[in-house]
């Protein structure tokens, strides 16, 4: 058993307290490699912001468990060698789908988890969320739970069809579970294609996705005043990385995000952890892209992977200046 402030982490509540004061976000990143781990704290020590590093199921099958959490362990040393006397680094297990799962985590030294029963019948994602924090607050670990279904493909877990959060059952589910922050459905999904273009209007040359449900937003955080809440499926796709990949050989089509205003503007609210996995990935593979294509004799993975990993970092430095607005706002 190993506790997270034995390995300089920290967990959320604290950061989501000020966060929600203050009117903005913090950053929730996933990782899976050493370069997107490198880059989200370079990122985060250069903007001085805190930090959440998330790791999903597939992501500790692909990388092993053990190895994940050093590296979170390493990104705490690491930040402080790049000069950040106090950084505020999270390990969150992203989306959860089991007791068994978040408990390994919680006992492997994760400082944060979220449980993922939204695609459940109400009463039993009450009490799955209410037996994970029960355990979780026992070591003082944060947990996330979800109320509401997103569209498209949650992580490991399936569902059709987006269901928005129901405001009135939010106080209920937070009393009840206890949990710590929650997520909601408000129009967001996972992955790199959001909408069909059909879903969109044609605004000068550019598909702009239906907005978000803020009406939805607003009315839980009136019954919830205060209330950490947590946006899934923030990628905003960002077309230049979509068309250097289609530039050099790569395939997507109809690649539609959350365009950054309204991120902007959810931050300012009771929003105060916005997930992005997909524009990583697209920074990467676009990177990757275009260097093998420049340079189709090069072999070692050192000479794609840096100018990978220098364009997840802008990326990064991106969302959490212009974006979230976290920089600047560590405790100390
Ligand atoms: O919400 C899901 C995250 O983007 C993680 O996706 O299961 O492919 O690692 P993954
Ligand atoms: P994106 O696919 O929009 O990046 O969402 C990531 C996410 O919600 C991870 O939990
Ligand atoms: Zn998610």
């Amino acid at each position: 058993m190993v506790n997270y402030k034995d390995l300089g982490l920290v967990n959320t509540r604290e950061m989501f307290k000020r966060a929600v004061a203050g009117g903005y976000a913090i950053p929730a990143f996933n990782f899976n490699t050493m370069e997107q781990m490198q880059a989200i704290v370079m990122a985060a020590v250069e903007t001085k912001s805190p930090v959440i590093m998330q790791v999903s199921k597939g992501a500790r099958n692909y990388a092993n468990a053990t190895i994940l959490r050093y590296m979170a362990e390493g990104a705490v040393a690491y930040a402080k060698e790049l000069g950040c006397a106090h950084p505020e680094i999270v390990l969150h297990l992203d989306h959860g789908d089991s007791f068994e799962l978040c408990k390994d985590c919680i006992d492997m030294g994760f400082s944060s988890v979220m449980i993922d029963g939204s695609h459940l019948p109400y009463e039993e994602n009450v009490a799955l969320a209410k037996k994970v924090v029960e355990y979780a607050h026992q070591f003082d670990v944060t947990v996330e739970a979800e109320l509401g279904v997103l569209a498209g493909v949650e992580d490991e877990v399936s569902a059709a069809e987006s269901h928005y959060t129901k405001p009135e059952e939010v106080i209920d589910f937070a009393t009840r579970t206890g949990c710590d922050s929650l997520a909601i459905s408000i129009g967001t999904s996972h992955g790199a294609h959001k909408f069909t273009p059909e879903q969109c209007t044609l605004v000068n040359g550019v598909l702009v996705p239906p907005p978000l449900a803020f009406d939805i937003l607003h009315e839980i955080e009136k019954k919830l005043p205060g209330f950490p809440i947590v946006l899934h499926g923030s990628s905003s796709v960002p077309m230049d990385e979509v068309n250097t990949i289609n530039q050099y050989g790569g395939k997507l089509e109809a690649a539609i995000g959350i365009p950054e205003e309204q991120l902007r503007e959810a931050s300012k609210s009771a929003v105060c952890k916005i997930n992005i996995d997909s524009d990583s990935r697209l920074a990467m593979t676009a990177a990757i892209r275009k260097h093998l294509a420049e340079h189709p004799g090069d072999f070692d993975p050192r000479q794609y992977l840096k100018p990978a990993r220098e364009n997840m970092k802008k990326m990064y430095i991106h969302k959490i200046v212009n974006v979230l607005g976290s920089d600047g706002k560590l405790a100390q």
